[in-house]
């Protein structure tokens, strides 16, 4: 499922590229400065998107064994992920259903988890297992002291959790046929090679930028390079983009020739280079494919808001199709690696916090979408959108899109 969509946007950037051009959208847009400024804008768009909205979570390899969980902290929101004996994976509110401690931290194994403060014990599908001094407590109905469940899916190798256990929405839903897309990765078979975690500015100044080529050649002049391409073609699926340079030549590995698809009969596309550009999932995903090492990996970006306004971190995961063996290729991929730390930390975000700075002199009015950055007009239309919303029009705003959108 998906590939014929994924052929058809081949062909697309193919055409776009022999004509030297690019999809374009309708028209310059203006978004208001503030909407990147305002604490109370900041502190509805957390409830309204971040709190109403299935979140990716983590990649499926970051808890690839029975009693993996991870445990962190969205929004406000103490969240607990565990796969199940049965390979399920299930998502909970982290806090014991005694007095509300949070019942783990970081990552692990394990089939139970018991509270550091008084000592209950529950298992990894949240069932109370134990009170401590039960005879001492007294009679409580222990059914009714599981752990409080999410909604949670697991498709395409990557598990979303909606923060709202009584959320309207479905999972499916949302994803507007996305996922489809995405399972031509495969991330369900891949390895995770290393994390690491980045402090950024605004969410959405930091989001803009992962829907940007116009900035490539020259924010990033001098890591990447200044022959990349400043173009792209946006594809929507709901609120999902997949921004892709407009070109029929792929590069893969650097001692490689990239291969031309213009060349070769369709028949023969590797489904690598059918895959390329970035690919976002709304509201804070971005993921982009690279060859540190000369095996095929991706930096799955996770972005979410911070404690203020102008602040936001991002977990960076580089994920391998193949785990590494060979001392050279953990090597390259680990530089690799290293590379896209210094390109988003020192290039992206640092130019993102300056900017934030400024626009809070409040002496700006407005910043600019061009009809070549419509990636950046469609996502900030959906955050609009999504604020006006009420939680029982969700369903039948993503209904309409997975049929609307191609
Ligand atoms: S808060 Fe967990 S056992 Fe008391
Ligand atoms: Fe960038």
């Amino acid at each position: 499922m998906g590939k014929h969509e994924l052929l058809e946007m081949t062909r697309s950037l193919i055409d776009h590229s022999k004509a030297g051009t690019m999809a374009q959208a309708e028209t310059v847009m203006a978004i208001p400065a503030t909407d990147y400024t305002d604490e109370k804008l900041f502190d509805t768009e957390k409830k309204e998107i971040f709190r109403r909205l299935p979140l990716m979570v983590a990649p499926s390899c970051e808890l690839p064994e029975p009693g993996d969980y991870k445990a962190m902290d969205i929004v406000g929101v103490p969240l607990l992920i565990t796969r199940q004996k049965d390979g399920a994976v299930r998502a909970f509110l982290n806090m014991c259903t005694h007095r509300g401690n949070p019942l783990v931290q970081g990552t692990g194994n394990a089939p139970r988890f018991t509270c550091n403060y008084h000592g209950w014990t529950f298992k990894n599908d949240g069932a109370l297992m134990g009170v401590a001094s039960p005879k001492d407590f007294g009679d409580i109905d222990r059914a009714a002291f599981c752990l409080k469940e999410f909604p949670s899916l697991e498709k395409a190798g990557l598990i979303w959790v909606t923060l709202d256990p009584k959320s309207p929405l479905s999972i499916e839903t949302f994803l507007c046929g996305y996922d489809d897309l995405l399972s031509h990765f495969h991330f369900e078979n891949w390895h995770l090679f290393e994390s690491r975690v980045l402090s950024g500015p605004n969410w959405k100044t930091a989001y803009d930028g992962y829907l940007d080529f116009y900035h490539l050649p020259v924010l990033h002049g001098n890591s990447f390079g200044t022959d990349f391409y400043n173009r792209a073609n946006y594809f929507a699926w709901g609120p999902h983009q997949r921004v892709a340079t407009p070109s029929s030549k792929i590069r893969g590995p650097e001692d490689e020739e990239p291969v031309d698809l213009a060349t070769m009969d369709e028949s023969e596309w590797p489904e690598d280079a059918i895959m390329t550009g970035v690919w976002t999932i709304f509201p804070h995903i971005s993921i982009a494919s690279f060859y540190g090492g000369g095996v095929r990996g991706a930096m799955i970006s996770q972005l979410f808001p911070g404690e203020s306004v102008g602040d936001s971190f991002t977990t960076q995961f580089y994920v391998m199709e193949k785990k590494p063996n060979d001392p050279e290729v953990i090597q390259g991929a680990h530089e690799q690696f290293e590379f896209l730390k210094h390109v988003v930390r020192d290039e992206d975000y640092a130019t993102g916090k300056r900017q934030h700075e400024a626009l809070q002199s409040g002496l700006m009015d407005q910043v600019w979408f061009g009809r070549n950055e419509g990636g950046g007009q469609v996502f900030h239309g959906w955050v609009k959108k999504l604020l006006n919303t009420p939680d029982d029009g969700l369903e039948a705003l993503f209904g309409a899109e997975r049929t609307a959108t191609s």
